[in-house]
């Protein structure tokens, strides 16, 4: 196993997390339990800022991409490390706005904005809208008109870089919901298109390249190739943009198949973009834009651990050994969807050599309930608990009720102190917008 500063085995041989015994704290929480390491998100907030402060002199901001894991909290930290957020429905609006997160560092995306999210963005004063369809501009510059108001915009690009990760998680091919592509020529079409708006003003553009990407070059040739439609849009159509958000991608340790970075060598991401857009700048005679970035799994992903319940244990002879766990596909869809992977041990016998490959599945009523396969681990017992490692991103926020399985709670370590930043549903949460018609009573 990798250890980082506040990941380690203790001395009764227990994981540990941000000072918390992770067997006390499933005593004294239950399980399944997430676990958020506070000290982790604060260091990748603070990095990240620090390096555009010193490499591009603070022209920009750093946003958190909030989908990665969205509560008050998590907003909380990052207004208080002074970086922005990126958020990309009502909802994560809203919960942003009630943990006091200041609006106009924030950034809306979606690749279909419902007229409601809209209005809600314009009432609330976000800084910017990244557009992503034509309808959405028109609706968008009549909202801001009968407002009185002239909203900032990007507008979404498709720069057409490939990056090498999970095809699903791709973004930014031709063939994506997301964004104009430059290379048919939409990306030009609709610059020409909002310049003529009067009620909102074009600042810029956005691209996001995908996720979980460890290339520095996929996202040195986004930059340039951004830099390059930002230069020709100037020369053909005389519209300087002075925003540009490099969206966010940057990829995380799950196995030893991953690269593992610290917090500070996760500033030569932000470097290589830095230095790209400098460089081009130069090249096309262009003045450096006001630079975004949204980083969302860098900033939490490593910082969360989930701990479970060892269950029902299942060999199949000559075929595989399952480890049923508490949980599941209801507090992590990520194996589901795109047979995402990732490191677990048993938390309660940490120091033990992990000479067992075995599949750990979930409770649900699904074949494909699966938390993580092929995993290491030493010969698991009922009541051991089991820790999966970076589940911080994409866990909790694309956690569901299915089977009516309750979303576990959230809690936030910090030197040795363990607190709620997400309660339990309880089975009455679970029914609450349960409505029984008059002819059902
Ligand atoms: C527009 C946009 N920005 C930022 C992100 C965050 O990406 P990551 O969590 O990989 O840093 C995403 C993720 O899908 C995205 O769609």
């Amino acid at each position: 196993m990798n250890t980082r500063e506040t990941l380690r085995i203790n001395g009764e041989g227990h994981l540990e997390i941000g000072g918390c015994d992770a067997v006390a704290l499933a005593e004294r929480f239950s399980t399944p339990l997430y676990v958020m390491d506070e000290q982790y998100i604060r260091a990748m907030c603070r990095i990240y800022r620090k390096t555009l402060s010193e490499e591009y002199g603070g022209n920009g901001l750093v946003l958190y991409a909030s989908k990665a894991f969205s509560c008050l909290a998590v907003y909380k930290i990052a207004a208080q490390e002074g970086i922005g957020a990126d958020v990309v429905s009502g909802g994560e609006l809203y919960t942003a706005l009630k943990a006091g997160f200041p609006a106009d560092k924030m950034c809306l995306h979606g690749n279909n904005k419902l007229p409601r999210e809209l209005k809600e963005a314009l009432d609330a004063g976000v800084g910017l809208i990244v557009v992503d369809d034509y309808a959405e501009l028109d609706m968008l510059d009549a909202l801001a008109a009968e407002r009185g108001m002239r909203q900032d915009i990007l507008l979404r690009v498709n720069p057409g870089v490939e990056a090498h990760t999970h095809h699903f998680i791709q973004t930014a091919k031709t063939d994506s919901k997301f964004g104009f592509a430059l290379a048919d020529g939409t990306a030009e079409k609709i610059t020409c298109y909002a310049l003529g708006k009067k009620n909102v003003r074009l600042r810029g553009y956005h691209c996001h390249i995908g996720s979980q990407i460890f290339e520095k070059q996929s996202f040195a040739l986004a930059a340039d190739k951004m830099m390059a439609f930002m230069a020709d849009m100037r020369d053909k159509t005389g519209f300087a943009a002075d925003t540009l958000n490099l969206g966010g991608g940057f990829g995380i340790w799950y196995t030893d198949e991953d690269v593992r970075f610290t917090p500070e060598e996760y500033a030569s991401y932000l470097k290589t973009l830095i230095s790209e857009v400098k460089k081009k700048a130069k090249a096309y005679a262009l003045k450096e834009p006001f630079l975004l970035i949204e980083p969302g799994r860098s900033i939490v992903g490593e910082a969360g651990v989930t701990l479970y319940t060892v269950g029902a244990v299942k060999e199949i002879p000559g075929v595989k050994k399952y480890v049923a766990v508490d949980g599941g596909m209801f507090d992590n869809p990520r194996y589901a969807l795109y047979q995402a992977k990732y490191t677990a041990l048993l938390a309660n016998r940490a120091a033990e050599s992990a000479d067992e490959t075995v599949t750990v599945a979930g409770k649900c009523c699904e074949s494909g309930d699966i938390v993580c396969a092929d995993v290491k681990l030493p010969a698991a017992r009922r009541g051991d608990i089991l820790a999966v490692l970076s589940t911080g991103a994409y866990n909790y926020s694309m956690a569901s009720n299915y089977n009516r399985n309750a979303v576990p709670p959230v809690v936030l370590v910090k030197e040795g102190r363990a607190e709620y930043i997400v309660r339990p549903q309880t089975y009455e949460d679970i029914v609450r917008n349960d409505v029984l018609p008059d002819d059902l009573q």
